[in-house]
């Protein structure tokens, strides 16, 4: 069974209530009729019932039985508009400013899954990144104990002497532009869960840098250095060395050269980035020079799982990502 099947396999022994906050969305329609189909998850399709009915007609999408909100008809609306202005007021937010954002399905969707109407949320078949982010991020919130949402990808390659049998995962990608040393060290924590709870790997966790144990010395690589201590401080129990160069991370020789000793160095399968700037340039070059699948960016650290299309995403990619999201969940 492959990592997909194997999601989809779970997600169906959970059976979990998913929203798909863009109901109207043609490819967002698809892929309910699919997940429903194959109980995946049971769905909340949101928006104007006649749009997402039309929608999916347009599509030959058989979505019947699947419930379907129309965030301003809900009996929910005005009492999450409350509660959403209450969350807000300290931060300047006013009664009529949040109903006006509680229409935004995205924040309707968010809600839906505070209140425990959901497990999870999936958009961004439509949305840019950053609604779905900030939605998520001011509703939902962070775990317990994590300060810093990030993204990871789970990365096949096909190079299976790599990693894990050629599987790996990678943070942040997707949401931390310029993270701190102690954002960085929450990435490695929660990145090894995912690599546990999602991949089904055992995480060997490698802190990246241009620099491998002191090779070179810039404010840069101090960052990954301290960023490894807090782990290692924070979470002793995890495989995590650093700060390592990617060859020095995954290839054995050149581990054992450039970090003898390391327990992590030549084998690690869940690989840390700086910043954003080298962590999504990093998952596609993989991607596109590699052959690598790279299945994500898979949000992590939120209390609740809500997780981001990119707008060319694929029916499949709607379908997988609400049967992660249920696996996060
Ligand atoms: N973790 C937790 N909370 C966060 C984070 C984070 N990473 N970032 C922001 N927040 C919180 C803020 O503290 C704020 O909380 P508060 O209002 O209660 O104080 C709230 O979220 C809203 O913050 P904003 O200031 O409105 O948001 P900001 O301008 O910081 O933007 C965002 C956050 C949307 C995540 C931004 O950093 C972003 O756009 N990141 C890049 C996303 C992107 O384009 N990724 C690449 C594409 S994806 C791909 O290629 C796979």
């Amino acid at each position: 069974m492959n990592f997909i099947e194997s999601i989809q396999e779970k997600a169906r022994s959970n059976y979990q209530t998913i929203v798909l906050a863009e109901g109207t969305e043609e490819r967002t329609v698809s892929a309910a009729a699919v997940i429903h189909q194959k109980k995946i998850a049971r769905l909340i399709l949101l928006g104007d019932e006649a749009e997402v009915q039309g929608a999916a007609k347009k599509q030959g999408a058989d979505i019947a039985g699947i419930t379907v909100v129309n965030p301003e008809k809900s009996p929910s609306f005005d009492a999450y508009a409350k509660t959403f202005y209450e969350m807000r007021k300290a931060k300047g937010m006013t009664e009529d400013g949040a109903v006006k954002q509680m229409k935004d399905p995205l924040y309707f969707g968010a809600m839906l899954v505070k209140q425990g109407e959901a497990v999870g949320m999936v958009a961004g078949a439509r949305n840019a990144t950053s609604n779905v982010l900030r939605a998520a991020l001011t509703i939902i919130r962070t775990a317990p104990g994590i300060s810093s949402v990030s993204g990871a990808f789970v990365i096949i390659s096909p190079k299976k002497e790599l990693g894990d049998s050629g599987i790996f995962v990678f943070a942040d990608c997707a949401v931390t532009p310029n993270p701190t040393a102690e954002q960085v060290a929450d990435f490695a924590y929660i990145s090894a869960q995912t690599a546990k709870k999602l991949a089904g790997i055992d995480p060997r966790v490698a802190m990246l840098s241009f620099s491998t144990k002191g090779s070179a010395s810039h404010e840069l690589v101090d960052k990954m250095v301290t960023a490894t201590k807090l782990v290692k401080e924070n979470h002793p129990e995890l495989e995590v060395d650093g700060e390592l160069q990617l060859d020095a991370a995954v290839v054995p020789s050149v581990g054992l050269q450039k970090a003898p000793g390391s327990a992590v160095a030549g084998k690690a399968n869940v690989l840390i980035f700086p910043d954003l700037q080298s962590g999504n340039i990093g998952y596609k070059l993989v991607q596109r020079f590699g052959d690598a699948e790279a299945i994500g960016p898979i949000l992590q650290g939120m209390a609740k799982p809500v997780n981001d299309l990119s707008r060319g995403c694929s029916v499949e990619d709607i379908v997988n990502m609400a049967a992660i999201t249920s696996c996060q969940s």
